[in-house]
């Protein structure tokens, strides 16, 4: 067997695997976000610790499964959160997280610092979430703290790091800390030395699929599991979301429809341009690496709506009639920007819209409507993997998304693409499971791993009537983002 750890914003998963694939054993602990101000967003890592060790706990009781029977445990963490250390591997301060947005003003100094050389080196635009904006950040407004810290690591190799005693950061993580020569999969001592980072500030790099050595005793103690119990990188959360979705070769993208979206694909070209308009990370398999755009208001904006409008409605009630109506909602656009945009905008001023209300649209035009925007936008992120000369053979969908026909064919017509669902979906803990597969030794590599253990469900082909409609849409979709710009730039004094 072996274990998958997911260390989540809000949630640790533990799932426990067998050499063929089966799950045969579950545990979760949440813990609470700490929210001092509306920017904020920190964690104390000692919870993720103590979380685990009751998922851990709990999974050897209720599995029956014996501690010498697991060979080994990986990871998938939540990205970029700071956890700043001292010479002694102490945590200096709350880990302050990848949604925390305190960090406008030390983005700007990175982009006026390093110029052009910011994308040639991280390939990435500085982003408040990502982790050099919050080293500054403490750098400037805590400095007492600051001369003590020593190194910094991101969450889930802080958890490895209480189980295996080794400091160590994993290269997929390390993708997002914008302190990473990305196509190199190095540290960029250029960059750290342009903000002053003391010598030895960013870890040994570690692969997702490397030992990094067993479970300390002390640990091994405190949960039921073997001392012997061999421990490996793993990846960053969507790094393993990909890998626990199957999409570790070229030509498979990912749609997954959460709270915000994510659209990612596979690619072994380093060379491939975005501008920055798309996240490029190192992906889990050594070599690879992901394009990735986000929607911030994927999930988020079909739960508003129906708060809004459906209060106590079911998604599936609320959804049940959406398939009667013909593509194009008859008329009706929905701009999903409830929060501002990620990809392609990166714009927190605009907010979103219905286009083209008329009389006779009912509530299921509506809901539709905001399927199609939510949709629209993730084809934005497509859109730009096509520009920059990446193709996607088919699309693997998980999430809200994959839970409704309608949607599935939608994003069939949409992306133009063939679409599926998977038969067993486990999010970024399978991921995380099937690097310490392939470090078991139990498969070669993670394609190998991926054959054996992901199943996929029906596929959906794209219409060719709907994606001809669709593509006319979407050219009017893009351009209502121009078209009420200025319009949300007047109406920000008057929000609430
Ligand atoms: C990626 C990002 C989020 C976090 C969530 O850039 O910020 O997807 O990884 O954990």
């Amino acid at each position: 067997y072996v274990i998958g750890v997911d260390l989540g914003t809000s949630s640790v998963k533990t799932l426990l695997v067998s050499k063929d694939g089966e799950i045969k054993g579950e545990a979760t602990a949440s813990y609470p976000l700490i929210q001092e101000r509306p920017s904020y967003s920190e964690q104390n890592p000692e919870e993720w610790v103590n979380g685990t060790v009751a998922c851990l706990k709990e999974l050897l009781q209720t599995s029956g499964v014996s501690a010498e029977d697991i060979e080994g445990v990986s990871f998938s963490g939540q990205m970029h959160g700071l956890v700043l250390l001292d010479e002694q591997n102490r945590v200096l301060r709350n880990a302050i997280l990848w949604n925390d947005t305190r960090t406008t003003k030390e983005c700007r100094e990175i982009e006026q610092k390093l110029g052009g050389k910011l994308l040639d080196i991280t390939r990435n635009a500085a982003l408040e979430g990502f982790t050099l904006p919050k080293i500054l950040w403490v750098q400037k407004h805590e400095p007492e703290l600051f001369a003590k810290a020593a190194s910094f690591v991101l969450p889930k190799d802080y958890l490895r790091y209480r189980m295996t005693g080794r400091v160590e950061m994993e290269i997929s993580d390390a993708a997002g800390t914008l302190l990473l020569n990305v196509p190199e999969g190095k540290w960029s001592d250029e960059i750290a030395s342009a903000f002053g980072l003391p010598e030895g500030f960013c870890p040994p790099l570690v692969g997702s699929t490397e030992g990094t050595g067993t479970l300390l005793p002390e640990f091994a103690a405190l949960t039921g599991l073997s001392p012997a119990t061999k421990v490996f990188g793993g990846g960053a959360d969507n790094a393993c979301g990909a890998v626990g979705a199957g999409i570790v070769r070229k030509g498979d993208a990912l749609c997954s429809v959460g709270t915000s979206g994510v659209v990612l694909t596979y690619e072994e070209d380093k060379s491939k341009d975005f501008a920055g308009k798309v996240h490029f990370f190192n992906h889990a398999h050594p070599g690879a690496f992901y394009a990735m755009g986000v929607t911030l208001a994927a999930g988020y904006s079909l739960s508003w709506f129906r708060d809004a409008l459906a209060p106590g409605v079911g998604f599936s009630e609320l959804l049940q009639n959406v398939g009667e109506i013909a593509p194009g909602s008859e008329g009706l656009l929905f701009t999903p920007y409830l929060v501002g945009e990620r990809t392609p905008h990166a714009d927190s001023v605009i907010r979103g819209s219905f286009i083209g209300l008329s009389g006779t649209h009912r509530r299921d035009h509506l809901a539709r409507a905001v399927m199609e925007g939510i949709t629209f936008s993730l084809q934005e992120s497509f859109d730009l993997f096509r520009q920059a000369g990446i193709t996607v053979d088919r699309v693997i969908s998980i999430g809200g998304g994959a839970k409704n026909p309608v949607w599935l064919q939608m994003q069939a017509d949409i992306f133009g693409k063939p679409v599926v669902s998977l038969k067993n979906e486990q999010g970024p803990a399978m991921g995380a499971a099937m690097m310490a597969a392939v470090g078991s030794g139990w498969f070669g590599s993670l394609k190998e791993c991926a054959d054996q253990f992901i199943g996929y469900g029906a596929t959906y082909e794209p219409i060719p009537e709907n994606v001809e409609k669709y593509a006319r849409l979407f050219k009017l979709y893009q351009q209502v983002y121009e078209a009420t710009r200025s319009l949300n730039e007047g109406l920000q004094e008057f929000r609430g």
